[in-house]
């Protein structure tokens, strides 16, 4: 009888709980400088800024609306999206913290706002995948630069959970058998030229905000960590890109076996679930239709060289600012795509780009004329 009462009482729990819940959560993701002699410069006018679309496909995919985030913006901008929007999240992607109005100055903004957010009650999930995590810890501890040299690019790893996984917030529903595959195949793609390491967190007592959750291998046997969630903060960091199996297909080596899609979509689910326990939402309705990803269009990009399948690409002018210009690329190394051209782009000169289409065009006008 009292299990009974007790299993009722955690029911009804629940239902209070799930609907105090938000079911269309709208989560930000930041944008990110692109470079002045780079590969959207040389082929895309005037368009200052990016989001890899696979990104946005990944939330929209687990139930959430996508906002893009400004870089260059001033703090007032920040705080008024951070006071509308469910959650961030900070992508990959190729660029150094120190750039001037640039990605780690607006992770910065989002990242102290979330902070403040947080500690005044409202709850504002976080989230960084590769170098987003890496601007996480970076920003969380003041600065100083912890990361290593890693090399880390292009590899398929299975999950090394620690022992005590289980006790994060991120895995502690997770189902015995996705942890099973997750640990058994090659679930998490691997693209990075840096990473932290235990050694490192111990070093300046960052193990005492982070929880270290799995650990991987680099190609030189350099252990790094893989997994970490805040242990105050509702913020989570993977050194790894759980959209790519899912979304991104310009390189052979990224996974795209029913377990790397399982487990890459577990981490979308749980930033979504996470971004509907926040209570924030737009003013009214025309507010939040004119700031939706919708109100812009990807660009198929890996079909001039790009390691991102799509891209939406931005201006200054759509994003009410002035950019300073990126002299060269830095960071994580994730834009120029040097590593993927398809056979027929010379990504020197960028000539054989503009003859494919024209000589297709042709091709097409003579199809259409021979039919009539
Ligand atoms: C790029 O910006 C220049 C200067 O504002 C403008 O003249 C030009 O039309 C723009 N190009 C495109 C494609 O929007
Ligand atoms: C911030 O930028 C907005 C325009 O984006 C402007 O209206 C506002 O005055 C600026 N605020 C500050 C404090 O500079
Ligand atoms: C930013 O940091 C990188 C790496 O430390 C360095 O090479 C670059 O010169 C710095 N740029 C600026 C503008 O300080
Ligand atoms: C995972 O990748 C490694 C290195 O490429 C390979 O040796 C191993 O067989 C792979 N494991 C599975 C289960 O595919
Ligand atoms: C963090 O690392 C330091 C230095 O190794 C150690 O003394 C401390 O106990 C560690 N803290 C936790 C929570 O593991
Ligand atoms: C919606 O909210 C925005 C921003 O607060 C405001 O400028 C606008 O007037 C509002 N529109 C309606 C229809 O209430």
């Amino acid at each position: 009888m009292k299990k009974l009462s007790v299993s009722l009482l955690v029911f009804m729990g629940s239902l209070i709980l799930s609907s105090a819940d938000i079911s269309t959560p709208i989560i930000g993701i930041l944008t990110q400088e692109v470079y002045t002699d780079g590969l959207i410069s040389r082929h895309f006018e005037n368009k200052t800024s990016y989001i890899a679309a696979s990104y946005v496909k990944y939330l929209e995919g687990a139930g959430a609306q996508v906002v893009p985030i400004w870089i260059g913006r001033n703090r007032s901008y920040y705080e008024d999206l951070m006071q509308k929007i469910n959650g961030v999240l900070l992508p990959g992607g190729s660029t150094w913290f120190n750039q001037t109005n640039g990605y780690g100055d607006a992770g910065e903004h989002l990242i102290q706002l979330a902070v403040e957010l947080n500690d005044r009650g409202t709850f504002m999930p976080v989230w960084g995948t590769c170098l987003g995590m890496e601007l996480l810890v970076y920003k969380l501890a003041n600065g100083p630069e912890h990361r290593i040299d890693c090399k880390g690019k292009g590899i398929a790893l299975p999950m090394e959970f620690k022992e005590d996984y289980a006790k994060s917030r991120l895995f502690a529903t997770i189902s015995d058998d996705i942890v099973d595959l997750m640990v058994k195949e090659n679930v998490t793609y691997h693209w990075h030229q840096f990473c932290y390491t235990e050694e490192d967190f111990a070093r300046d007592l960052l193990n005492e905000t982070w929880r270290v959750i799995s650990l991987n291998r680099d190609l030189n046997g350099v252990e790094f960590i893989s997994t970490m969630e805040h242990l105050k903060y509702p913020f989570y960091g993977v050194q790894f890109h759980p959209e790519k199996p899912l979304y991104e297909f310009t390189k052979t080596s990224i996974p795209h076996s029913a377990a790397a899609v399982i487990s890459g979509q577990f981490f979308a689910d749980f930033i979504v679930s996470e971004a509907r326990k926040s209570p924030n939402s737009f003013s009214n309705s025309t507010e939040e239709a004119r700031t939706l990803i919708y109100n812009y269009k990807p660009e198929y990009t890996s079909i001039l060289g790009s390691s991102f399948v799509q891209q939406y690409l931005f201006t200054n002018e759509e994003m009410g600012i002035e950019v300073p210009e990126i002299p060269d690329e830095g960071g994580d190394g994730e834009e120029g795509g040097s590593n993927y051209y398809p056979p027929y782009y010379d990504h020197n000169g960028g000539g054989a780009s503009s003859i494919v289409p024209l000589v297709s065009g042709f091709l097409l006008t003579m199809l259409i004329l021979a039919m009539n």
